[in-house]
């Protein structure tokens, strides 16, 4: 019967999707401000004409949240779904094949920013709760909180949290915001990484100058910040940072066994990336690299001439933006700490650097054993016939250490994109079958959880 529904009902949902998906709800852009809450508003209607009640759209200092709930029966079980409806800026434009805000299927697949990560797997839930209103199978109170500023850190959500405690009570938190392994291996997150992100600026001389004028008898501060920044790993990839890996926990001989069972094909995964070899901290594996270690990357860095064409210039200035994913205990405020005081360290008296902290986010793991993991469990085997397998994702949700620590809450990690789907990419996109299928599995975990609750 919810099959039937949702197949019935198939080209309206992604009609109803597509057209949330036109709209530009770039967070970090400030002249995307009036999109971002247009996508806000747009979600709130379709959420009411679900049957959601007393949708509301909820004034923060940054982007808007849309609240809503359904609560058939105070004795019953109560899920909060959160997600978020603003997306990652689009550029470089000119690598999309399709516009990014102009969903199009392609080869069963929607292409479009924002289809995977993570209107499209909001969307999911949205149809979900119609299909069990519809069907009359809604068992669980459900409480709908998405925010707009998932993507440039969540920096208001915590004041949300914090002040609407009792408005967001509920038994457990459900996310659609991961990954899958395949459709063949069903999984479900059960750890994410935190992050804390950074900038270092490196000043020289007070003005650009003549590279040959001055060059060889004054510092470069691009060749400083290199230097600075090759430093920060050793021969076997790790981070040299002191203190890096104090609070790192690692992974009993069993836990990384049973890791390592999950599927993983690197010819499949070097030629996704068209890249030779791959390369990390030594004596991992990649799903170890990307699940359960910490690393360092460099996101940007700029500084001198890069127009067109050749400038000799000897550059007065350099920075770069250096983001830290951590683990299970590292904490991002300890870590940000610990980045600043190397960094002013090793600069050379010949410079000076100033180093910022952006925003920053705590790992999380999530629990296995609780009644949630096994409703989410036995969904995915209902709807894809396999037990999921647990794994541990390499990104980043903030919220989910948050709301355990503001509300005690444990989080279900159920998403339903797939690595290569180009999430932050050009060409993001989002299989018409995970969709579909996640919103069956969505409809089945309320069903057992409910059972498993009562
Ligand atoms: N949905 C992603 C996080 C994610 C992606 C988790 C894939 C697991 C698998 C989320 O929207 C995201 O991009 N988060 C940011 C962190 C944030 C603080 C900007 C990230 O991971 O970079
Ligand atoms: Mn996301
Ligand atoms: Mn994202």
């Amino acid at each position: 019967m919810v099959k039937e529904y949702i197949e019935k009902n198939r080209a309206r949902f992604l009609d109803e999707l597509f057209q949330w998906l036109r709209i530009p709800s770039i967070s970090a852009d400030s002249s995307h401000k009036q999109d971002v809450r247009r996508a806000a508003e747009y979600l709130r209607h379709q959420l009411t004409a679900a049957g959601v009640d007393s949708v509301q759209i909820f004034e923060t200092k940054g982007h808007p949240v849309v609240y809503g709930e359904k609560i058939i029966d105070t004795a019953l079980p109560t899920v909060l779904v959160y997600g978020h409806y603003d997306v990652q800026p689009a550029d470089p434009l000119e690598l999309w094949d399709s516009p990014p805000f102009e969903p199009v299927v392609k080869d069963e697949k929607i292409y479009a920013r924002g289809s995977c990560d993570d209107k499209g797997q909001v969307y999911m839930h949205v149809k979900a709760f119609e299909v069990m209103s519809k069907l009359d199978l809604l068992s669980c109170n459900i409480k709908f909180m998405v925010e707009g500023e998932e993507e440039v850190g969540s920096d208001n959500l915590g004041d949300f949290v914090k002040q609407n405690k009792g408005k967001l009570a509920a038994d457990i938190i459900l996310i659609s915001d991961t990954a899958l392994i395949s459709l063949e291996h069903p999984s479900i997150t059960t750890g994410l990484r935190g992050l804390s992100y950074m900038e270092v600026e490196v000043r020289g001389p007070n003005r650009d100058l003549h590279s040959g004028v001055y060059g060889g008898a004054v510092a470069n501060p691009i060749n400083t910040l290199c230097t600075m920044i090759a430093s920060l790993h050793d021969t076997s990839g790790k981070v040299t940072i002191p203190g890096f890996y104090d609070k790192v926990i690692e992974l009993t001989p069993d836990e990384r066994h049973a890791l390592n069972k999950a599927p993983f094909d690197l010819q499949h995964y070097k030629r996704d990336l068209d890249i030779g070899e791959i390369k990390g901290e030594e004596n991992y594996t990649t799903l170890e690299r990307t699940g359960i270690r910490p690393t360092l990357d460099v996101n940007g860095i700029w500084g001198g001439y890069t127009g067109e064409g050749a400038k000799t210039v000897l550059p007065s200035k350099a920075t770069a933006k250096i983001s830290m994913r951590l683990v299970p205990d590292q904490s991002s405020a300890e870590i940000t700490a610990l980045f600043t005081n190397h960094i002013e360290s090793i600069a050379p008296p010949y410079v000076s650097v100033k180093v910022t902290a952006h925003h920053g986010g705590e790992p999380a793991v999530t629990a296995t054993n609780s009644a949630s993991f096994r409703a989410a469990s036995m969904a995915f085997k209902d709807v894809f016939g396999k037990e999921p397998i647990p794994t541990r994702d390499g990104g980043s949700i903030p919220i989910v250490a948050l709301f355990k620590k503001e509300l005690g809450l444990d989080t279900v990690l159920m998403g339903f994109g797939f690595d290569s789907d180009a999430i932050h990419s050009p060409n993001e996109h989002y299989g018409v079958k995970n969709f579909m299928l996640g919103i069956e599995t969505i409809v089945a975990f309320y069903g057992h959880f409910h059972k498993i609750k009562s």
